[in-house]
């Protein structure tokens, strides 16, 4: 009786779900990047936001090469044992993010001593040092790695990476089978951005079937999911899961985050879009410093209401939706210049409209 009076003084059904894991606990599971901070559990009311509402997170940096393996014989565990154990102490499932990757990648990765390309052999020979390295470690404990990230270009051409100006499109498939001989029960993800590019996706489903073809495992594709109030298309993002889907892998959304500011590309007629918009041109690159406008907000929660229900609906594909950061103020998408207001919380830790809609009202 006492917890039933608790939860409608909260505002809360009897029976209404607490948190995100809770609300879509039937569908996938509902991940959040955690920075420093966040492992180091400097923060409670923070840690409490995290319990409460997710059941899977990715490490938003610790992982990456230029922080793990920052000399050639020298790795520095200490961030990314914590975030494990972070993850295992509050039943929280830990993902593996990332492993081959051209950004944030450790300076001497790919270069000998006099700053020129290594040759084949020796970038292979360090791919597969590095990830037997990692993965060996946490062999167990992390369900799944981001195997490759960002090898494809919005036009479906390979990305000039370091890795494929030494090895060719063969580094990806190397980089999925020294993932597969250092955890054979690993799961192994193909992880990219933009996959509403109709180049990308159609890069993205050859790719997937030569992994295949080959024998070699690859669980699911993730969708970075990185979006804007005008981009991507939910139709065709939706469509592109699926035919992604049906080449016999799983979807993961890993890094999704909703710019609410007004996208400007290189071509953007940034006068005729000020003017649509009601912003004085030269705020246009730092238009909501206080406060997200009512209106804008409203637009921005029934987006990505419309999103979470089209991710629900395709939960038969989709495996794990993972938001990329816990409140706006920590977010990589909002700096003091230009404030943002891309994730599901508040500054203050407090819930979006949206969260409220799939945890309160349903
Ligand atoms: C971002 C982190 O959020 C930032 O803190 C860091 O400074 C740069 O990288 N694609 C990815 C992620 O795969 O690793 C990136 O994360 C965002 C884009």
């Amino acid at each position: 009786m006492l917890v039933l009076l608790l939860a409608i003084s909260c505002g809360r059904k009897e029976n209404s779900p607490a948190g995100l894991k809770d609300a879509f606990g039937e569908d996938f599971l509902v991940g959040v990047a955690l920075n420093e901070g966040q492992i180091r559990a400097l923060d409670s009311a923070t840690d409490s936001v995290i319990r409460l509402h997710f059941n899977a997170a990715e490490p938003e940096n610790c992982l990456k090469s230029e922080a793990i393996h920052p000399e050639e014989d020298t790795y520095d565990w200490e961030l990314a044992d914590k975030y494990v154990d972070f993850c295992t102490e509050r039943g929280i499932t830990p993902y593996g993010h990332v492993l081959i990757w051209h950004s944030q990648l450790s300076p001497w990765f790919a270069v000998d001593e006099n700053g020129n390309d290594v040759s084949p052999e020796v970038l292979k020979q360090r791919m597969k040092e590095h990830i037997t390295t990692v993965m060996t470690r946490y062999k167990g404990r992390i369900k799944g790695w981001d195997v490759v990230n960002e090898a494809i270009e919005d036009d479906g051409s390979w990305r000039q990476s370091p890795f494929y100006r030494i090895l060719g499109e063969e580094y990806i498939p190397l980089a999925f089978q020294y993932a597969h001989e250092a955890d054979p029960d690993c799961e192994l993800y193909y992880n990219d951005y933009g996959m509403h590019h109709e180049g990308r996706h159609r890069r993205v489903l050859e790719l997937v079937g030569m992994l295949k073809d080959r024998g070699l495992r690859i669980d699911a594709v993730g969708f970075q999911g990185h979006m804007g109030m005008d981009y991507p298309d939910i139709d065709i993002f939706e469509k592109y899961m699926r035919e992604v889907a049906d080449m016999g892998v799983g979807i993961c959304i890993t890094e999704w985050d909703m710019s609410a500011l007004p996208t400007i590309t290189s071509s953007a007629d940034v006068a005729t879009l000020a003017q649509s918009l009601g912003i004085a041109p030269e705020n246009m690159l730092n238009p909501y410093p206080d406060a997200l406008p009512e209106e804008i907000s409203a637009q921005w929660n029934k987006r990505v209401e419309d999103f979470f229900s089209m991710f629900r609906r395709n939960s038969d594909i989709i495996r794990r939706v993972n938001i990329w950061g816990l409140n706006d103020s920590s977010s990589w998408k909002s700096t003091p210049r230009r404030r943002d207001y891309p994730l599901l919380f508040n500054d203050d830790l407090t819930p979006k409209d949206v969260v409220k809609h799939f945890t309160i009202s349903e």
